[in-house]
């Protein structure tokens, strides 16, 4: 699918507010595609700057930009996937070798790293926009007419595999996107009732 964008706008020039249905009917039918079944096409070079450009919209008190991306394309993926594979089986880790088949199956990821500064802002703040990141990066996907799945497995955790990706100590990977074509068209999930989740405050 070609990417047809408006350009960013200019710093200060005003956003036009209005109601964009389209997006609405979007967000009420939206669903991750299981990793698994992700094969390729994956996104173009091109759909990539683009889903990072949109990505890194997202709200970010103190304009800070707390996160950051590595990209992971079909080939890096596979040398990461080894070097992650050699290290569950230097572990005699059967379960974290398993674990893998996400990582290894789709023809891209894109890493999205929370990389909180020294600020006055709360590190949690940065983190729940490093988060906003990764929703935003899943819808973008979509409306490109991809699958994608956010998925944090133990390599997201582990300190030495965190190393092998390239993230420092004071970093955490807020998630791993990965991206590509859906094999067959993911089906609706259990939703939780928004009613039994939302109260009124009253004082
Ligand atoms: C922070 C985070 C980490 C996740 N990690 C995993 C994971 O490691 N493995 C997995 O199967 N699903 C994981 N999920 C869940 C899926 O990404 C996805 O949200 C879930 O399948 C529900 O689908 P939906 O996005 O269509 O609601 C994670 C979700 C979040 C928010």
């Amino acid at each position: 699918m070609s990417i047809d964008l408006p350009a960013a706008p200019a710093f200060g020039a005003p956003i036009e507010l209005h109601p964009t249905p389209e997006v609405l009917r979007f967000l009420a039918t939206r669903r991750s595609t299981s990793a698994v079944t992700l094969t390729g096409p994956a996104p173009t070079e091109d759909e990539i700057e683009a889903l990072i450009a949109l990505a890194a919209r997202v709200p970010d008190h103190g304009k800070l930009s707390p996160w950051r991306f590595v990209i992971l394309d079909a080939r890096a993926k596979a040398a990461f996937a080894q070097r992650l594979e050699d290290l569950a089986n230097a572990r005699g880790d059967a379960r974290a070798v398993a674990k893998l088949a996400k990582l290894k199956t789709p023809p891209l990821g894109i890493a999205v790293i929370s990389s909180p500064r020294a600020h006055e802002i709360p590190e949690w703040e940065q983190q729940l926009s490093a988060g906003a990141v990764c929703t935003t990066l899943l819808y973008a996907a979509q409306a490109l007419g991809y699958g994608a799945n956010w998925i944090t497995d133990w390599y997201a955790y582990d300190s030495e595999a965190k190393a092998i990706l390239g993230a420092s100590a004071g970093e955490q990977v807020a998630g791993f996107i990965f991206l590509g074509t859906a094999k067959e068209p993911p089906l609706e999930r259990e939703r939780p009732d928004p009613k039994a989740l939302t109260t009124r405050w009253v004082g």
